[in-house]
């Protein structure tokens, strides 16, 4: 049966980080309305010229942008199991979200991160920029700046760098916190602690779905 879920948290929440998993065990196409503004970057597109703008500074790219992408995303995949990352960000996206989802069920999950260890995660993130493999400088896994799984190069996003990161905290906590009581006041958010290792994390979002 087709299943929609949303993945929300502050930046360097660990949301790609468990994409990964989810997607995999349950069979979701994931859209991460991030990774796909800085695909429009990459290939110099009008959209990802706009939106680079917004991105470098840590501020939210325009409703009309976003919903855009989102539009062409669900046309195309109707039928697919979707897990959202980093979409909805503000209460207007939640509550188009809500109309295109047009009744269908869906779980809201929140990685509960502190501030501190957002900084600490995201000055030390490192992203392969061929297979999109995350990495941490904590964890290792990368050689010689090259990616330890396909041997791509591997680069710091500049939105990563400290004053960017405070910035998309407190846009975080101005504009997409809200949307957790957004979706607490409907019964559909599930609360995870985003600390402690990967697996573990993995495990309490595993058990939370069941
Ligand atoms: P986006 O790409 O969505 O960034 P974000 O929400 O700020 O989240 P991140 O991707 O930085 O973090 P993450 O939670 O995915 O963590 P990760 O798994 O990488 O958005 C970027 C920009 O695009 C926005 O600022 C905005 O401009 C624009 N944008 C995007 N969507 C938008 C929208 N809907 N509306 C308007 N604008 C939009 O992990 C982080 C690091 O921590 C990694 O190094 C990882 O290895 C490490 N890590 C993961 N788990 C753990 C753990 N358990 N312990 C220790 N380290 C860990
Ligand atoms: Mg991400």
């Amino acid at each position: 049966m087709k299943r929609i879920l949303i993945l929300l948290g502050p930046p360097g929440a660990g949301k790609g980080t468990q994409a990964e998993m989810l997607k995999n065990e349950f069979n979701m196409l994931h859209l991460s309305t991030g990774d796909l503004l800085r695909a429009a970057v990459k290939n110099g597109t009008e959209l990802g010229k706009l939106a680079e703008t917004y991105m470098n500074k840590g501020a939210l790219v325009p409703d009309d942008v976003i919903f855009g992408l989102i539009d062409s995303f669900m046309v195309e995949h109707a039928s697919e199991s979707i897990l959202f990352d980093g979409f909805p960000r503000n209460e207007d996206q939640a509550i188009e979200l809500d109309r295109k989802l047009n009744e269908l069920p869906f779980s809201v999950l929140e990685l509960k991160v502190p501030d501190q260890s957002v900084m600490d995660r995201l000055s030390s993130r490192r992203v392969c920029a061929d297979c999109g493999k995350l990495f941490s400088t904590s964890f290792g896994g990368i050689s010689d700046g090259n990616c330890g799984v396909c041997g791509g190069k591997v680069f710091q996003r500049k939105d990563d760098m400290p004053e960017t990161i405070a910035h998309r905290l407190d846009v975080y906590h101005e504009q997409t916190k809200p949307v957790t009581k957004y979706y607490r006041a409907k019964n559909r958010l599930l609360e995870i602690v985003g600390e402690g290792t990967v697996e573990a994390i993995s495990e309490r979002i595993r058990n939370a779905l069941a």
